[in-house]
This record gives C-alpha cells, structure tokens and sequence, in this order.
C-alpha cells in the first residue's frame, strides 16, 4: 500500500477508527506515511483571504492538510465554479478577481472581462483602467452580445499575432491577461434563448471559440454555474474548463460531470457542504477537497478599487 490507498480507503476505516477524517501524509521516498486521526471536519472554519496585495501564484483554496492551493494566474487554465445558490461560487470569484485586481493596479498586464446578469460580480470593475469589454445585466441582449464579439475579435487579434516560433503568445500590455468572467452562464444562455434565439446562438458560438482557442492567446475564461448542465454546456466546452470547483452540489450527477472520478460517496456527502466548501480537480492533480477564501463583498470592492469603492 502506498499513502494513496490509505487516503482512497479513508472514508472505509473512519467509522471503525472514530474518526472523522484521516490526514495522511508521505514520509521519505514513500516508504511510510504518517497518518493523523482528524476528530473534526479540517474544513469546517472560515478561511479568511489574507490582506493584499498577493504576490506570486494565486491563492485559489486550502486543503484538508491546510495547505495553500495555488496557481500561476498567467497559465492557469480556464476554469468553471459550479454549486447551488448559496454555496460560494460567487464568493470564490471575489477572491480571484480581487488578487487580479490588485496586480492590475500594481502595473501587471491585467484586464478583467465578461458578462454578468446581475451585476453584482463585475459592477466594482465598472469605471476602473483594469476593466474591458464588461457587460452588466440582461436587459440588452445585444450589448451582451456585443461584449463577446469584441472578446472574439481580441482573440482574432491575438492569434494574428502569434510568433511563428512560439506556440504561446507572450504577455505585453498590448495583449495582457484577460481574465472573461461568465456569471450565472446557463441562466444568462436561458434568458437569452426566451429574448432573442439568434443571438443566443451567436454567444453560444463565441464562447464556444474563446473555450477552444483562447488560453493560448492569453485569454481565460472563468465560468460560474449553478448546475453544469450538459444542454447548455456541452461535453466539447467541458473538456476545455481544466480547473473544476463543485460546491455544493444537489445530485451526485452533477458533481461527477465535472468529477468524472469522483465515487459515489463522496459525491453524495458533497449535497451537504458548507459554503465555501468544494471539490476540485485540475489537470496534474487528482480530486481534492478543499474550502475557498473567504472576502466579504464590501472588502472585494475595496480591494477591486473601482468607482464604488
Ligand atoms: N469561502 C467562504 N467561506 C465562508 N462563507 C462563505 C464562503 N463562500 C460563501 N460563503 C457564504 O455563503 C454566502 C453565499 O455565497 P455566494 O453568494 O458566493 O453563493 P453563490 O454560489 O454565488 O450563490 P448564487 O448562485 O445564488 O449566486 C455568502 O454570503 C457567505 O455567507
Ligand atoms: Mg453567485
């Protein structure tokens, strides 16, 4: 056995050990691990996101053995949050978009995109030299659609300029980080589809091009979700989401759509998570559980720095 078969066999031994969860953690060249008999959920208490401005890899999570959970935000792939109401999708999006802000201001070559329904997420940006291409509300499904042929365009743009020796294009201020922030996107697609299903259908095509071709360009698409559902995002757009956060979830399908690895017992205990509480997987590293940062909204416009501040 090696610490691995430990961790997968966790969930078996607790009841007979009394424990609620076991940490387990590798010694020498995985010789022997240490295991530690948890008597309470490690998760269970609030994470707060510690003071800015955070310097080098971004803090995504914590995890169960307390550990920082990070990632280079200039090659991170694209991304999906998905969980019911109330579970900290959104709350997750301010952290990130919080420490993005706060590189942009610090002169790194940062813009922040997307559309957002109701506003709440991207409206700090709103008036601020970080923001492009952001579109509040549903009011006007042109202007939606309008942010996201702009956003196409860019991507256009981007692969014209494409070095011939390079398969990535290098980060300038003329073709910075841009971070596409896509809130409440299948209810967006919804409502789109009831107000006009020729633009529905043209976003849909667009955002389907960001997904296949952007990360390349330096473009990256943060989708927020309340359901992964397979209708409005199909398996192709799945694929190309390489970070998966599930909060809480109501059904096991749900949660194995984006954790096709996840096993039913711990897909099924995930309907009853605590917000901020989600599983993760990304590409290179297995399913972890882990809790996000926590910011209170009045902290993440602060920190965003826009008109509202
Ligand atoms: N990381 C966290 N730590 C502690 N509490 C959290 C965390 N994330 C969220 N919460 C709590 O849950 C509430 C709801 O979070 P949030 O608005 O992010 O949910 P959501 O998933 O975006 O929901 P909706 O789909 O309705 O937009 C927050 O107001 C806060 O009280
Ligand atoms: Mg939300």
């Amino acid at each position: 056995m090696v610490a691995a078969d430990v961790r997968d066999l966790a969930d078996r031994l607790c009841p007979h050990l009394g424990c609620h969860s076991l940490r387990v953690e590798s010694r020498g060249h995985g010789a022997y691990a240490v295991i530690t008999l948890l008597a309470s959920d490690p998760l269970a208490g609030v994470y707060t996101l510690p003071r800015g401005p955070i310097t080098g890899p971004v803090l995504l999570a914590r995890d169960e053995e307390a550990q920082d959970v990070t990632a280079d935000l200039y090659t991170m792939p694209h991304t999906i949050a998905s969980g019911q109401t109330g579970s900290g999708k959104s709350s997750f999006g301010y952290s990130l978009l919080a420490q993005a802000a706060e590189r942009a201001k610090a002169g790194e070559p940062i813009r922040i995109a997307g559309v957002d329904p109701s506003s709440v997420t991207l409206r700090p940006f709103a008036g601020t030299a970080h923001a492009e291409h952001i579109s509040l509300g549903l009011k006007d499904p042109a202007r939606i659609e309008r942010t996201l042929d702009r956003l196409v365009t860019d991507l256009d743009n981007r692969l014209e300029a494409m070095p011939i020796a390079s398969d990535i294009l290098p980060i300038t201020d003329e073709h910075p980080l841009t971070l596409i922030v896509l809130e409440e996107w299948p209810a967006t697609l919804r409502a789109l589809d009831a107000l006009d299903k020729k633009v529905a259908a043209r976003v849909r095509g667009h955002v389907a091009r960001l997904l296949a071709e952007a990360r390349k360009v330096r473009m990256m698409v943060f989708m927020l979700v309340q359901r992964p559902e397979a209708n409005l995002i199909g398996g192709a757009e799945r694929a190309q989401l390489g970070l998966r956060l599930s909060f809480r979830s109501d059904s096991v399908e749900s949660v194995r759509l984006l954790h096709s690895d996840a096993d039913p017992a711990m897909a099924a205990g995930h309907s009853t998570a605590l917000p901020g509480v989600a599983l993760m997987s990304a590409v290179g590293r297995g399913l972890t559980r882990v809790r996000a940062p926590w910011l209170p909204y009045a902290d993440y416009v602060r920190r965003v720095g826009g008109a509202a501040a």
